[in-house]
């Protein structure tokens, strides 16, 4: 491998990694500029090494590894977007070019998915994502999970019946999820958006069914052959074979009908129980829309009227500090409380000091702040006419505010940082919520305010010490009841049989993520040989380099660090594979597995292959020597047809290892 090849596997595993950290974890371990920074590495050398680039991963579209794990589809007719119109002034050019004397509908624009159902006679045969509007992915099996969406229509039309609507999670769903995922340990979702779309990507469709998804339809393809002439019959078209249509939506006669629908609905919207951000305004004859025709990438006969992000005006009464989980220090603004988006809002992030500085923020400034996408509001800017001159200019502290550590900023760093990683409280919550993630130790009901609790109680000074609480350490935390201590322990209990792989992942080492650890795990097989390894040594890992083998090693190099290995080890916890050798046979070969195996477990199964010399990966390559096919199998499988991979039936495989 050259060093371009080397480097350049290293960032596929650092974006993703911090991209999954902020995305779906929301705690970075980096600062904007220093992820930014890798991306664009990453798009540099990818441009200038096409050939070495991985086509399936999204460089610019981050935190969506779908492309990997779906099958494509191809649209019979491609999925477009729609223009956006900000002001009634280029609203009103959308009406002068289409001639503002006919009806138009006026829908909600709903923040959601766009998907294309496909019915054969009535039967739901095929779902698929927009992609990029020619090609989507294959969500079938994800969408039949989603209860709302019909299996069957009503009046089974016969033969192929394509529709299209929107695939979203109602905000009572997405604050019960929130809720769920903070006691669970794990970062909240910063929308109901992201909260669909990372719940649609799920493969497991048990997930998919719990958090509960929605749809709405509102485009049936091809209207005209069912005798549907308008975009109003077909609304009623799809309620009458069952498919869900929402109901803010009307017939609207000319542009004053539509403005008032755009003026009543500006405040109702946050009365609908799903996020909306704006109206789409449809000519209603369809008859007319192929004449009118498209542009490549949206229709000429319909527009999206965006709603201004909204903003208000209030009060910064002060400005705190709250300490990451790698130490650095983020300030927050409190506020008067007040009304935004439909909720009440007290806070406001404010990123770091030199924004602080750069928009000359201070205690007490009246400020206009803006609730876009985010669940966290911003401070778009200071009302200077309102200074009164009592307000405070605001400074970074220069000692933690929660272990009075001193603070340090390194030169080429925004961000500053608590350098005490090993016992400063504020970090401790944060590594153990983190270590109590699911991709860690995976421990239910450990989430933020427990971490909280237990640190705060001074009887949890490092992560091993919550093995070693006894059921009256648990009871004597405020507000836990004996049951719900019961239940922590039992968990705790279970979390120690993870497999290693998991307990390297929750010590939250920078830079190593889930994905780093596996091969890492994978290559080394247990934490002696990891702890021995050189920085050459581990960054010779595909898809580890040099970057990640540094953190790794100096990890290793710190005598607590040590210790806390230690004491899991005294524990009893896994510390890799104690695989035992018996043959060679499958010395050199690459084994990949999916679906359920009906004797054993496929970590049983990943045990015989590396008994024998074999190897087990997780995604199907050319280089893949081997599928073994359980039941309900996915698109592995079609990727494995497509290669030529030779595929192994659990019986043939079984034939092989034993
Ligand atoms: S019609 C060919 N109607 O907004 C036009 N789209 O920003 C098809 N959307 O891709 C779209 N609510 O995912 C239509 N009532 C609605 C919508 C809607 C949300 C989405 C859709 C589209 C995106 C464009």
């Amino acid at each position: 491998m050259n060093n371009y090849q080397i480097r350049m596997n290293e960032l596929y595993e650092l974006v993703k990694h911090h991209a999954e950290l902020y995305y779906d974890n929301d705690s970075p371990e980096i600062s904007d500029s220093e992820y930014d920074s890798l991306v664009r590495e990453l798009s540099q050398l990818e441009h200038e090494h096409p050939e070495l680039a991985r086509k399936d991963f999204l460089t610019h579209k981050v935190g969506g590894s779908a492309s990997e794990l779906f099958a494509k589809v191809n649209h019979k007719v491609p999925m477009l977007s729609l223009d956006n119109v900000f002001t009634p002034d280029e609203l009103n050019n959308f009406f002068t070019r289409i001639n503002q004397t006919q009806n138009f509908t006026c829908e909600m624009k709903i923040d959601g998915l766009a998907v294309s159902l496909i019915y054969q006679d009535g039967k739901f045969i095929q779902g698929a994502t927009r992609g990029n509007g020619t090609t989507g992915e294959d969500v079938t099996q994800n969408l039949l999970a989603v209860e709302s969406v019909p299996k069957f229509l009503k009046n089974a039309p016969e033969g192929r019946v394509e529709v299209r609507g929107e695939v979203l999670m109602t905000t009572e769903r997405f604050n019960a999820l929130n809720k769920l995922r903070d006691e669970r340990g794990e970062n909240p979702f910063a929308n109901p958006r992201n909260a669909a779309a990372g719940t649609l990507r799920q493969t497991d469709q048990k997930i998919i069914a719990e958090r509960g998804l929605d749809i709405f339809l509102y485009y049936l393809v091809e209207a005209q052959s069912f005798g549907v002439k308008t975009q109003s019959q077909a609304l009623s078209w799809l309620s009458e074979h069952g498919l869900p249509v929402q109901e803010a939506w009307k017939l609207c006669a000319n542009l004053d009908d539509v403005n008032n629908f755009i003026a009543q609905w500006y405040d109702e919207r946050f009365k609908l129980n799903y996020v909306t951000d704006g109206v789409v305004i449809k000519l209603d004859d369809l008859t007319q829309w192929p004449e009118i025709g498209s542009t490549s990438h949206a229709p000429r006969w319909a527009v999206a009227y965006k709603y201004p992000p909204e903003e208000a005006l209030t009060r910064i009464k002060n400005i705190i500090i709250s300490v990451g989980r790698t130490g650095v220090l983020t300030p927050v603004a409190l506020l008067e409380p007040v009304r935004l988006a439909g909720t009440q809002v007290q806070r406001a992030g404010l990123h770091n000091a030199d924004e602080i500085s750069r928009k000359d923020i201070r205690i007490g400034d009246v400020v206009r702040v803006r609730k876009a996408a985010e669940i966290i509001p911003e401070v778009i800017e200071v009302d200077k006419s309102s200074r009164t001159g009592n307000e405070k200019v605001f400074t970074m502290p220069s000692y933690c505010p929660a272990c009075n550590s001193e603070i340090v900023r390194l030169p080429d760093e925004a961000a500053f940082r608590c350098p005490n990683r090993a016992s400063c409280p504020a970090q401790l919550i944060e590594s153990l919520r983190y270590f109590a993630s699911r991709n860690g130790m995976n421990i239910k009901g450990l989430g933020k305010s427990l971490a909280a609790k237990l640190i705060e109680s001074g009887k949890v000074k490092s992560l091993s010490d919550i093995y070693k609480l006894t059921p009256e350490d648990w009871t004597s935390l405020e507000k836990i009841k004996d049951k719900s201590a019961e239940n922590i322990m039992s968990e705790l209990e279970s979390s120690k049989q993870r497999p290693f792989v998991n307990l390297l992942t929750a010590l939250g080492i920078k830079d190593v993520g889930k994905n780093a650890a596996e091969l890492i795990v994978d290559h080394f097989g247990n934490v002696d040989a990891i702890m021995n390894a050189s920085e050459s040594e581990l960054s010779q890992i595909e898809g580890v380099g040099p970057v990640i083998a540094k953190s790794i090693h100096e990890f290793f190099r710190n005598e607590s660090n040590l210790a806390l290995i230690q004491d899991f080890r005294a524990m009893g916890f896994s510390m890799g594979s104690e695989i035992i050798t018996t043959g060679d046979k499958l010395q050199g070969k690459i084994f990949v597995f999916t679906g359920t195996l009906d004797s054993m477990t496929r970590d049983e199964a990943g045990v015989k292959v590396k008994a024998l010399g074999g190897r087990v990966s997780n995604s199907v390559s050319a280089k893949t020597s081997y599928l073994v096919a359980g039941d309900k199998t996915g698109s592995k499988l079609v990727k494995a047809e497509k290669l030529g991979v030779k595929i192994l039936s659990e019986q043939e495989f079984l034939e092989l290892v034993n």
